[in-house]
């Protein structure tokens, strides 16, 4: 069979998110199969910039140096995000809270630094990551960022970011995209940026999904939400879960017909990405195999979940045949 890069070569890109160690682990698939890479966490701020003035790059320059080296696309990931970022970014010598007036200026310390490092092997930024609550009654995420900045940090960021990259792809990017009360915000949001001139090119939905829901019927209404504020739509983050969101129950091993009910999601939903391939320019798979998937540690510690296309030794799972169509 033929690797899913060059099945979907006329469509969209096909990516994962690796690390380091993945990347040693999985380098035959990585090469068979993708053609785009994102650092899973080397890109993140509290990673990579953990001390105002220390920067550690070693991380994403190996996954940047291997996509220079195989000629592969990258996507980053991420630069405004209230998770996983470093607190002295928020905070004074004294430990107080900062002013937004300084907080953009370290942002754009940092972006300067990590954007221009990557300028010639990343297409796509994930400039703002999950600034929208999930809440029906809220709108905005009540995080760090919003409290000392408004709403205004988000705008700001993607005009900073284009000063950095002025050739890379700028996205808005967060889960639950697909659920129709926040898909209806996340588009009010971006609407509302467009009017201003916002420099911003593309949606990314991460696709944090799982076998039981959301129905295609909801994704193609998402997708053509989306698609009618006419930015580019990219899957950010695909795995397929084979637990509800609330159910915490283990297994030692995955039943025959949870793999069933798998494939045969992942077949459906790669049916309607191809329907809107002009739509989506690229879908990413959150991680290689299952062995390296963070759905072994979230929502339930240590529990094994399987959501990926190739098994936890690297072998093709009947998901990964459903999708070639
Ligand atoms: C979110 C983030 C990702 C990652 C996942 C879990 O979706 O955008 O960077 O942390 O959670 O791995």
């Amino acid at each position: 069979m033929i690797g899913l890069k060059d099945q979907y070569a006329d469509k969209f890109l096909i990516g994962a998110a690796v690390s380091k160690r993945s990347l040693e682990a999985c380098e035959d698939i990585i090469l068979k199969e993708f053609n785009s890479l994102t650092c899973e966490n080397a890109m993140k701020f509290g990673v990579i910039h953990p001390q105002e003035d220390r920067y550690d790059f070693e991380q994403a320059d190996a996954v940047a140096d291997f996509a220079r080296q195989h000629h592969l696309k990258m996507r980053g990931h991420t630069l405004v995000w209230h998770n996983q970022t470093s607190e002295w970014l928020f905070k004074d010598r004294e430990g107080k809270p900062v002013t937004s007036e300084c907080v953009y200026e370290r942002l754009d310390a940092h972006m300067q630094a990590v954007m221009s490092r990557y300028t010639d092997v990343i297409a796509a930024w994930d400039v703002v990551n999950e600034a929208i609550d999930d809440k029906p009654e809220d709108f905005y995420r009540n995080s760090i960022w919003y409290n000392i900045c408004g709403e205004a940090f988000i705008e700001k960021a993607f005009f900073m970011a284009n000063q950095h990259a002025p050739n890379a792809a700028l996205f808005y990017n967060d889960y639950n995209a697909l659920v129709p009360g926040k898909r209806d915000k996340i588009i009010r949001m971006i609407r509302n940026l467009q009017e201003k001139d916002v420099p911003i090119h593309g949606v990314g939905l991460q696709g944090h999904l799982n076998i039981y829901t959301p129905d295609m019927d909801t994704v193609r209404a998402s997708i053509e939400a989306y698609a009618s504020l006419g930015l580019q739509i990219q899957i950010t983050e695909l795995d397929i879960s084979l637990f509800q969101f609330d159910d915490r129950s283990v297994l030692d091993q995955p039943s025959a017909v949870l793999l069933e009910m798998q494939s045969d999601y992942y077949r459906r939903l790669f049916e309607v990405f191809r329907e809107y391939q002009r739509e989506i320019s690229s879908v990413t798979l959150w991680g290689v195999t299952d062995h390296y998937s963070w759905l072994n540690h979230f929502p339930v510690k240590n529990r094994k979940n399987w959501p990926l296309l190739f098994d936890e030794q690297g072998r093709p799972k009947m998901c990964y045949t459903s999708i070639h169509p």
